[in-house]
C-alpha cells in the first residue's frame, strides 16, 4: 500500500539520514493531510487550505516542511530544478559519494546525474516509438477482458484491480522493455507481487528483492540476445557504458513509475463511471470512442491526480515562493491533487466533468523536469482501455456497498485495492 513512500525510506536510510518509515507513522495526523481522502476526494479541510494559504507550515516536529497546495506555487517550486532538489544527499552534504545513482532513481536525483539518466529513457518515449505499442495495448486490453470474463464467479463477481487494472499495464510494460513472450507470465506475477496490493506490508520487503533479482535475469537474457524493446535497444546502443546493476535500476524505475499508477487510474476511473452511470454511456454510445476518451482521460488524470504528492524537494538556497520566504535545507512537498483543484483552473474544479473547456494543463504528471516521462504511454493504455471496457461490459456494476471499498489510508499513490464488480 504505501510501495513508494516505502522505497523513498528505504533510500534515505541508504543516504545515512536515519529517517525511517517510522516517522511517517509517527506524524502528527494533520501532517498527513495531503496523504488523507474521503473516498475519491481530497479531503475539504485541504482546499480550504489551499484556498486560505497556498504555501502553509505542516506540523512536522524538528523540521520545516512546508505544504504547496496551491497551483501557481506548485508549479513554481516543481519547475525550479536549480532551487530545489530532488536529492537527499544535499541535505548532509554527501551528494555523489555514498551512492552511484541508477535510473531507477530518476526521481531522486538532479542535473546532470538527471539529464544524463533520463537521456537514455527518452528515445523510447517519444511517439514514434510509443506508436509502434498502439496495436500491442489494443491486444492486450482485448485479452485482459477476456480473463476477466473467465476469472468471474457464476454470478459475474470478480476483483477488478486483480484480473485488469494491475495486469494491463505490467503487460504493456512488458512490451516496453522488450521482455519475451514467455517471460510474461513470470514478469507480471513478480511485479504485481512487489506492490503490496494484495501482500501486505511484511511481503512487501521479499517481494521487491525478487522482483529485483528476476529482472536482473531479464537484464542478462537481454545481452545475450537484445531484442527490439527499452532493454534491447539500450543494450545495443549504450553496452559498454551501462551496467547491468543500472539496467536493473532503470527497469526498476520504470516498474515504479508505470504500475501503480496507470493501475490506480485504471481501478479508480472505472469506479467513476460505475456510480454515475452518465459518463459510461456517454462513452459506451459515442460515435467516435477516441475523441471522447481524450478529454475524458485528460479530465480523470485531473481530477484523480492519483499521485496525490510530488517527491519531497528540498531548498537549496533561500527562496520565496508565493510570497513565502523558504530557508536553505527546508523541505517541500506539492500537493498535487490540491493544484489540480484550484479554483485558479475554473469553475467547480471538485466536480469531474469530461466536457469542461481545457484550461492550465494539469499537474497530475507533474511539472518541469521530472515530469512524467511516461506520461503519453500511460495515457495511451487509459484511453484504450476504458472504451473497450464499457463496449465489452455494458452492465457492470459495483458488487459490494461504496462505503466497503477499501481505499489506502495513507499513500502517495492513492487508489483501491480491490474493487469487487460484477460484469453482467
Ligand atoms: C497515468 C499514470 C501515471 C501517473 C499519474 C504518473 C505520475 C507521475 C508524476 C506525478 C511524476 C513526477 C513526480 C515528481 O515530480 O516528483 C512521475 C514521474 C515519473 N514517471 Fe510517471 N505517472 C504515470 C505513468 C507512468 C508510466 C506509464 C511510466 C513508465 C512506463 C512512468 C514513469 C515515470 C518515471 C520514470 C518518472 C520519474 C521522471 C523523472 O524524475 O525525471 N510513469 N510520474
Amino acid at each position: 500500500m504505501m510501495w513508494l513512500t516505502r522505497r523513498y525510506f528505504s533510500r534515505l536510510r541508504r543516504k545515512g539520514t536515519g529517517l525511517d518509515l517510522s516517522t511517517l507513522s509517527k506524524l502528527p495526523e494533520d501532517a498527513l493531510l495531503p496523504l488523507r481522502r474521503d473516498g475519491l476526494d481530497p479531503l475539504p479541510e485541504l482546499g480550504e487550505l489551499r484556498d486560505r494559504e497556498p504555501v502553509s507550515r505542516l506540523p512536522v516536529p524538528g523540521m520545516t516542511v512546508w505544504l504547496v497546495s496551491g497551483y501557481d506555487a506548485a508549479r513554481q517550486v516543481l519547475g525550479d530544478a536549480r532551487a530545489f532538489s530532488n536529492d537527499f544527499a544535499h541535505l548532509i552534504g554527501r551528494n555523489g559519494v555514498d551512492e552511484h545513482h541508477e535510473p531507477g532513481g530518476l526521481g531522486f536525483c538532479d542535473p546532470p546525474d538527471h539529464t544524463h539518466l533520463r537521456r537514455l529513457l527518452t528515445p523510447e518515449f517519444t511517439m514514434r516509438r510509443l506508436s509502434r505499442l498502439t496495436p500491442r495495448i489494443h491486444a492486450i486490453v482485448e485479452e485482459r477482458l477476456a480473463a476477466l470474463s473467465d476469472a468471474a464467479a457464476p454470478d459475474g463477481t470478480v476483483d477488478f484491480i486483480e484480473h485488469f487494472a494491475m495486469p494491463v499495464p505490467a503487460l504493456v510494460i512488458c512490451e516496453l522493455l522488450g521482455v519475451p513472450y514467455e517471460e510474461r507470465d513470470a514478469f507480471q506475477r513478480f511485479s504485481v507481487a512487489r506492490f503490496d496490493v494484495l501482500g501486505g506490508v511484511g511481503a512487501s520487503f521479499g517481494a521487491i528483492t525478487e522482483s529485483r533479482n528476476y529482472l536482473r535475469g531479464v537484464i542478462e537474457q537481454q545481452r545475450r540476445d537484445p531484442g527490439d524493446g527499452l532493454l534491447g535497444m539500450l543494450v545495443r546502443e549504450h553496452g559498454d557504458k551501462v551496467t547491468d546493476e543500472e539496467l536493473t535500476g532503470l527497469a526498476d524505475g520504470v516498474l515504479t513509475g508505470g504500475l501503480e499508477t496507470t493501475a490506480s487510474m485504471l481501478g479508480l476511473g472505472t469506479l467513476i463511471m460505475l456510480q454515475d452511470r452518465a459518463h459510461l454511456t456517454a462513452l459506451r454510445d459515442a460515435p467516435d470512442p477516441a475523441a471522447v476518451a481524450t478529454p475524458f482521460v485528460d479530465e480523470l488524470l485531473r481530477h484523480l491526480t492519483v499521485v496525490q504528492t510530488a517527491f519531497p524537494r528540498f531548498a537549496r538556497e533561500d527562496v520565496e515562493i508565493g510570497g513565502v520566504p523558504m530557508s536553505e535545507g527546508d523541505i517541500v512537498i506539492v500537493s498535487l491533487s490540491a493544484a489540480d483543484r484550484d479554483p485558479r483552473l475554473g469553475p467547480a474544479m471538485d466536480t469531474f466533468d469530461p466536457s469542461r473547456p481545457p484550461s492550465s494543463p494539469h499537474l497530475a504528471f507533474g511539472y518541469g523536469i521530472h515530469r512524467c516521462v511516461g506520461a503519453e504511454l500511460g495515457r495511451m493504455e487509459l484511453r484504450e482501455a476504458f472504451p473497450q471496457l464499457v463496449r465489452r461490459f455494458p452492465e457492470m456494476r459495483l458488487a459490494v456497498e461504496p462505503r466497503d471499498l477499501a481505499f489506502r489510508k495513507v499513500s502517495i499513490v492513492y487508489g483501491v485495492d480491490t474493487l469487487p464488480v460484477r460484469l453482467h
